[in-house]
């Protein structure tokens, strides 16, 4: 009879010894693509090696994520999540399984693993169970903006944007940050779940000059494009030079539109001779850019023109790296930015002129596994030019050609009025050729062996290559040596699908 009662007190004693399994109250949120850890730990802690340890989504106890037990994580899985969750520490001062620590960690989110997750814990006598939502979402491009006349002499502005989740909000904002009226906003989703927004607005010029398009996250995170509607509003239609700015600027956005990934256009008549690129930019043309393919460059062929570039180490701003072979270039550590906005006086310049003739180099942009370079200047500029802080002082006039990474804010061209616009992916090997005698700056994504964008120069005198690397990005910008080119005048790269950034207003008068 007293044994029994020991038994019986026994097993009360052991079932009555639950386990608290605790995860934090509020949601996660995670990137698409991105690598999270849902944390979840036993408390008091407990030594969870011997415990069976099952992550599973709502009502699929059976098809965890993860499932852990006999010491070893088991073959049982739902097979969405093979190669992409395991277990990990919720803090570096974790002491892991052995402290109760059962956090797990999943790779390469997509849209699909937003929602709830269990955290099970058990051991032979009691277990202990919590849920915890992982929000996902996904920060889109930068909204690209386009402009199109109306009749009443208003612009119609068109802002698009695409991967996002969830569904992103819109909002127009002019230059003294008015909030300007939405026309309408329309959202498309793709198969990959992934959102894209198109929204426009009509805008006098008497209601803002420079147009602002914001797309947001509920979570605040946004991206923003710019639009200097000053140019496209003509005045009638007796101002030639209110005409020609607007010929000017669809050509600028045709270009821009080249660069956007998805958005290519291959000049279809270009045997038809003398058919200017304007032509084709016409505001019901615009459409037709989409989803044209550009053709892929020879890079092999570009190499051909490949030069020796090194840093003029003695000229480079005091608050430059650069490296002993003068190739490597980089913010130093105790440079403190002043001002807002992108540090363009951090310049450094190539230690051989050009006078005449083409001339290409590659610019490294990421050193794995640091992230990609987002700041950055590349381009040429005229010999005895001093960069200084004021962008509106680096103008083609004044001699200064330069394609700008500015971080979140997007890419630029040094091109007045300034238009920012999205290259994705964004260049990691970037080349550049310079064409003296063509009078033509081209840039190119050597990795996606994709012409960017060709900047029509009038050069004059002896033309530097320019570098600015920014502040605060973990990479530096290295030049890289070519191979040395084993033939050297073979024709020019096909010029044939190059979009055409005219940059030189007074050039194109003649029009
Ligand atoms: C998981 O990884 C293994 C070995 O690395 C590979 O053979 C398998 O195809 C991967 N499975 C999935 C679903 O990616
Ligand atoms: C502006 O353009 C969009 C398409 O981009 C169109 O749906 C809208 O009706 C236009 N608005 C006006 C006032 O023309």
């Amino acid at each position: 009879m007293l044994s029994i009662i020991i038994v019986l007190l026994n097993l009360l004693i052991e079932t009555s010894v639950s386990l608290t399994v605790v995860v934090p109250p509020d949601p996660i949120v995670a990137h698409v693509g991105s690598t999270v850890t849902l944390p979840c730990w036993i408390s008091p802690p407990e030594n969870a090696e011997a415990l069976e340890i099952r992550w599973y989504r709502q009502d699929q106890f059976n098809n965890p994520v993860l499932l852990y037990n006999q010491g070893k994580i088991q073959d049982v899985q739902e097979e969405s999540y093979r190669n992409r969750s395991s277990l990990t520490l919720r803090s570096d001062q974790s002491g892991g399984l052995k402290d109760g620590d059962v956090s797990l960690r999943l790779e390469k989110l997509r849209v699909q693993d937003g929602g709830l997750f269990h955290c099970y814990v058990s051991g032979e006598h009691s277990y202990g169970s919590e849920e915890m939502t992982l929000k996902i979402t996904a920060l889109g491009s930068a909204p690209v903006l386009s402009p199109e006349s109306l009749d009443d002499g208003r612009v119609n502005i068109s802002c698009r944007s695409s991967g996002w989740y969830p569904e992103p909000s819109v909002s127009w904002t002019s230059n003294e940050g008015r909030v300007l009226r939405l026309g309408g906003t329309s959202h498309t989703r793709g198969a990959d779940e992934m959102i894209s927004v198109h929204s426009w607005t009509a805008v006098s010029l008497s209601d803002a000059q420079l147009v602002s398009c914001s797309v947001s996250l509920r979570t605040g995170e946004l991206k923003e494009g710019r639009l200097d509607i000053k140019g496209i509003v003509s005045s009638g239609p007796s101002d030639s030079s209110g005409t020609w700015k607007a010929l000017f600027f669809s050509v600028l956005i045709c270009s821009l539109l080249g660069l956007f990934g998805l958005i290519f256009y291959k000049y279809k008549h270009k045997q038809t001779g003398k058919k200017p690129a304007e032509e084709n930019c016409e505001e019901e043309t615009l459409q037709r850019l989409i989803n044209e393919v550009m053709e892929d460059m020879n890079i092999e062929e570009l190499r051909q023109h490949a030069d020796e570039i090194t840093i003029d180490r003695e000229r480079s701003h005091p608050g430059l790296m650069v490296s002993k072979d003068c190739k490597i270039l980089r913010d130093s550590s105790e440079y403190e930015p002043t001002g807002e906005g992108f540090p363009y006086q951090l310049c450094a310049f190539g230690a051989k002129g050009f006078t005449s003739g083409r001339h290409y180099w590659e610019v490294e942009l990421v050193v794995p596994p640091k992230p990609a370079k987002i700041f950055w200047i590349i381009g040429v500029m005229k010999h005895g030019n001093l960069p200084t802080r004021d962008r509106s002082d680096l103008t083609p006039s004044a001699g200064f050609w330069f394609l700008c990474s500015d971080g979140p804010r997007g890419f630029c061209t040094n091109t007045d009025p300034l238009i920012r616009f999205s290259l994705t992916p964004r260049p990691e090997r970037l080349g550049v050729l310079l064409d003296y005698d063509h009078g033509q700056l081209s840039f190119y994504n050597v990795t996606e062996r994709k012409h960017l964008l060709t900047i029509s120069c009038r050069f004059s005198g002896s033309v530097l290559p320019l570098f600015n690397p920014g502040v605060g990005d973990k990479s530096p910008l290295k030049i890289l040596d070519l191979p040395k080119p084993a033939e050297p005048d073979e024709p020019s790269p096909s010029q044939s699908n190059m979009v055409v950034v005219e940059l030189d207003v007074k050039a194109s008068d003649n029009l």
